[in-house]
């Protein structure tokens, strides 16, 4: 295959964030900030530092504010440049011109699958992306990148896998398979968060780099687990009919979905700035000392 740019993302951004209420009432999950960022800037810059272009949101109810964060904002920006505040001018200018946004509605909440298949129309025939907004891979190597070359090595659909305890698979599509190197699997069973007998501890991570035939078997999908059309039922007959491959990426996963893994998303953000970094490891040791004194 040659080595071109993957074009095309598509970051399902309908569903309703009950774990996240009240803060979801009125504002989207995507738009909950991980310090100082929504969840959802982050994605799209994996997503841009991959050298995609056109990234395609599904949305529910609260299209306009997830649209006016990458819109361009007039009055902040003419504001903010009467008080010379240059850097923060710059900063907002990149978020509205980093990718072409597009959005389609999913009309009804019908599942994973089913909005992946709302973008049919805007990906076209080509090999797209899939990022899920719980999943925030922070990562040298940009995580959806990494997909797109064994994509581009393999010519097969690739998902992104991750060990997790026993304990943990009936929270997420499972794949078990061959390993064809120490990163490459050759799916030959998924499932979708099974209850008893997992094929194995290899989750399914937000991160899909699919080829466009998928939309074929989307369409074909019933529903599946809570009802609903399941990505992971459709990979299931992809992978029947043309292979499908999982990939043990490189990086930090943290699931942003979760409230414990929200809170350890925001923190490890927040250390990696040395501003914030100062001011919080003392109060970090201060709630650990006081903790200890409590046992
Ligand atoms: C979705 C997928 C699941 C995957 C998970 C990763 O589930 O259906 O296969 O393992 O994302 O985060 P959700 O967490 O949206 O229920």
């Amino acid at each position: 295959m040659t080595s071109s740019s993957l074009r095309k993302v598509v970051i399902p951004a309908a569903g309703l964030g009950t774990r996240f209420l009240p803060a979801t009432k009125a504002v989207p999950k995507e738009m909950l900030p991980i310090v100082d960022t929504p969840t959802l800037q982050y994605i799209v810059e994996e997503a841009v530092s991959a050298g995609v272009k056109d990234v395609i949101i599904i949305n529910g109810r609260y299209k306009a504010s997830i649209e006016d964060h990458f819109d361009v904002s007039y009055e902040l920006e003419h504001t903010l440049s009467e008080r010379g505040k240059t850097k923060d001018v710059e900063a907002l200018k990149k978020i509205s011109s980093m990718a072409n946004l597009m959005s389609v509605r999913q009309k009804h909440p019908l599942g994973l699958g089913h909005a992946v298949l709302c973008a049919k129309h805007l990906v076209g025939n080509e090999p797209f992306g899939v990022m899920l907004g719980d999943d925030m891979i922070d990562a040298e190597d940009p995580g959806i990148l990494q997909l797109w070359r064994a994509y581009q090595k393999h010519g097969k659909g690739v998902i992104a896998l991750m060990e997790v305890p026993p304990s943990e698979t009936h929270l997420y599509g499972i794949a078990a398979g061959e390993m064809l190197d120490e990163r490459t699997m050759k799916i030959t069973k998924i499932v979708e968060k099974p209850k008893t007998n997992p094929p194995s501890n290899f989750a399914v991570i937000g991160r899909y780099l699919l080829p466009p035939s998928i939309f074929g078997h989307l369409e074909k999908t019933e529903r599946g687990v809570g009802g609903e059309i399941q990505l992971t039922d459709a990979l299931a007959k992809l992978m029947e009919t043309e292979g499908l491959l999982g990939y043990r990426f490189t990086g930090t996963r943290h699931d942003a979905g979760d409230k414990v893994g929200y809170l350890k998303a925001n923190l490890a953000f927040a250390l990696k700035r040395p501003e914030l970094k100062s001011g919080l490891m003392p109060y970090l040791r201060e709630v650990v000392a006081k903790e200890d004194g409590k046992k």
